[in-house]
């Protein structure tokens, strides 16, 4: 796969499916927008840590198009949620060399979210040490979907997907996936990226994922074989240090 704007040699691409802020907020007797909250402050802590361990692309998996289905309080909450950390991360993103994107529709958003989430792509833009992709009312087979049409090449393929969600090129392939909360499910989540992907599940709930959380998640892929299909480990991997 062509890779021309990532610049991550030898830094892997980790994708997280964020779950369990509910049954966290639940288990406190608190109401969910609180487990919202206290997973944004695990979103952040999670960003913090990952150019340490070897991470150059952070997809993370903020509001499917299914999340639709939640309630309208929820649903706002959570945008409130988006909203305040683009306005007051960004300036901590250029410092720290991080890029950040929105990949998946924008025409359903709230404007002021599409006002700052743009605001920030340009202003983020050429950060170099982490791109951190935020999947904002995201559907992997909406993108699937409007991608395809003609046969194509899976390169020139990865090229309209990435086009279909607002990305000027593709990314590299996922290396290691994560979902928290004992959940065992894509989701409509990075179909065709993670087709190679190292899948890793952990009980821990969203709000509780952390540092050591993450590391342990990446140590556990470093001793992966991957095969890529082949019989013989590939040498040359994402990630993979020497
Ligand atoms: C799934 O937990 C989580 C979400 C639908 C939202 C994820 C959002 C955040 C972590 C916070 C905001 C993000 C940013 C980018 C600042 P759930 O609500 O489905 O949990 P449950 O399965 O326990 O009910």
């Amino acid at each position: 796969m062509t890779q021309s704007t990532w610049q991550i040699p030898g830094r892997i691409h980790a994708a997280i499916i964020m779950d369990g802020n509910g049954r966290w907020a639940q288990a406190r007797g608190l109401p969910r927008t609180a487990g919202h909250r206290a997973g944004a402050r695990a979103f952040e802590r999670v960003v913090e840590c990952a150019p340490g361990e070897g991470i150059g692309v952070l997809t993370v998996y903020a509001f499917s198009q299914d999340n639709w289905k939640r309630p309208g309080d929820e649903v706002r909450a959570l945008f409130r949620l988006m909203e305040d950390f683009l306005c007051r991360e960004v300036d901590r993103c250029v410092a720290n060399g991080i890029a950040l994107r929105a990949i998946g529709r924008r025409d359903r958003l709230p404007e002021s979210v599409v006002r700052v989430l743009a605001a920030a792509e340009e202003r983020t833009r050429g950060g170099g040490k982490l791109t951190l992709r935020i999947a904002v009312d995201y559907s992997s087979r909406d993108a699937i979907a409007a991608a395809a049409g003609v046969a194509c090449t899976q390169d020139t393929f990865s090229r309209r997907l990435a086009a279909a969600y607002g990305e000027p090129d593709p990314p590299p392939d996922v290396d290691l996936l994560i979902r928290t909360a004992g959940e065992q499910r894509l989701s409509d989540f990075l179909l065709w990226e993670a087709a190679y992907a190292e899948l890793c599940f952990t009980p821990v709930l969203w709000p509780d994922f952390g540092a050591d959380d993450l590391r342990e998640a990446v140590t556990e892929y470093r001793r992966r074989r991957r095969t890529f299909g082949g019989l013989t480990a590939s040498v040359s991997l994402p990630g993979r240090v020497a």
